[in-house]
């Protein structure tokens, strides 16, 4: 038994939650095959809905969010893992319905956890987190479905966001010419930086959504917003090309949508979801991000944050406000 510091959310009577920093007791830990110190952990949209109440995310307080964690095990019951190895554990129900990443220890199934790859730190893996991983989910299912530098520009929505933000990189990294939409002009200069090379705005990328189709535009979108600009962007793919749906930031729906781009532009929508994607296809994603993918620059998309100041940056992803990734630092 030991105490922990932990990032813990409590449900009030009032139905409003309040956000403090307390010390837990590993006995208070889940079931679960291996016990991870926590080094690192990262900032996502979702944490932010997890610590806010949203009920698709989590339902039960108290509760320590993070949906990403990065540590070393010291505890196991598996023969896959023994205590000092560095592991990685994001999505499934980590920082949902099971205590995150937000604090010192998790406790975890086997299931959950990759052996760290060669080649990416423990704390790149978190400055890359459940977003970073998304992009590069998005990527990969991009050039599974043909997708090459040669098919054209890939738009990037929601650019300066967490899953943007790598999206942008990672393509430029593979020679890819990347045009952003972001709704802050402040950003552009990173996004310059990382790779972009055309800017779109908010507006501009849903002009046109009373139009059945739009002209031909883009090799291939990385769409994390939803709403008016994922279908604009199916509309505006070359023929052939696909588009990667991740997110949900501007609308869960697809208004107006119409099967005129896929049967007059043979054009593919494309599913990415990074949660419950079997351990083996995580694993070879992370292998990419250690290798061939691998992003030296990581580091200029990084805002570390502390358990102390992470409040103010959950209240900020929601309102769609931070720019790059939050990357958590737990034990540096
Ligand atoms: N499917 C999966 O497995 C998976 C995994 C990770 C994340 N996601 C989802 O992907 C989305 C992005 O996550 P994230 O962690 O990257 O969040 P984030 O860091 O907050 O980035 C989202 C970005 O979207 C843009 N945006 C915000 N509000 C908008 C609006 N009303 N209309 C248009 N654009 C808006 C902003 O970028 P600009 O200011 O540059 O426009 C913002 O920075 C979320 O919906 C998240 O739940 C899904």
């Amino acid at each position: 038994m030991t105490s922990y510091t932990a990032f813990r959310v409590e449900r009030n009577e009032d139905k409003t939650y309040s956000r403090s920093v307390v010390e837990l007791d590993s006995s208070d830990l889940p079931e679960g095959e291996v016990t991870i110190e926590v080094h690192y952990s990262s900032l996502n949209y979702k944490d932010a809905l997890s610590a806010t109440g949203s009920p698709g995310v989590t339902r039960n307080f108290p509760h320590t969010p993070g949906i990403d964690a990065a540590g070393v095990v010291l505890a196991s019951d598996d023969d896959g893992f023994a205590v000092g190895d560095e592991v990685i554990a994001i999505g499934f129900d980590l920082g949902m319905g099971t205590s995150g990443g937000y604090g010192q220890q998790i406790r975890v199934p086997a299931g959950w956890v990759v052996r760290r790859p060669t080649g990416l730190s423990l704390r790149d893996a978190m400055i890359l987190g459940t977003a970073g991983f998304t992009a590069a989910l998005c990527v990969h299912k991009l050039e599974q479905a043909g997708m090459t530098p040669a098919s054209g520009p890939v738009l990037v929505t929601g650019a300066s966001g967490g899953v943007g933000s790598v999206a942008v990189m990672l393509l430029a990294k593979l020679g890819y010419e990347v045009a952003a939409v972001t709704g802050k002009p402040e950003a552009q200069d990173l996004l310059r930086r990382i790779g972009a090379t055309e800017f779109l705005t908010r507006e501009e990328a849903t002009q046109g959504t009373d139009r059945p189709m739009l002209k031909e535009r883009w090799g291939g979108v990385v769409d994390t917003v939803g709403g008016d600009i994922l279908f604009n962007g199916l509309k505006s793919l070359r023929y052939g090309c696909s588009l990667a749906a991740c997110g949900l930031v501007a609308s869960p729906l697809l208004p107006g949508a119409s099967v005129l781009p896929f049967i007059l532009r043979n054009v593919n929508l494309l599913g990415v979801d990074s949660v419950q994607l079997p351990l083996d296809d995580k694993r070879l994603i992370w292998e990419k991000l250690a290798g061939a993918w691998v992003l030296p620059e990581l580091e200029a998309l990084a805002t570390p944050i502390t358990l102390d100041t992470l409040s103010e940056h959950l209240d900020k992803i929601l309102a769609g406000q931070m720019v790059g990734r939050g990357l958590v630092v737990i034990k540096d």
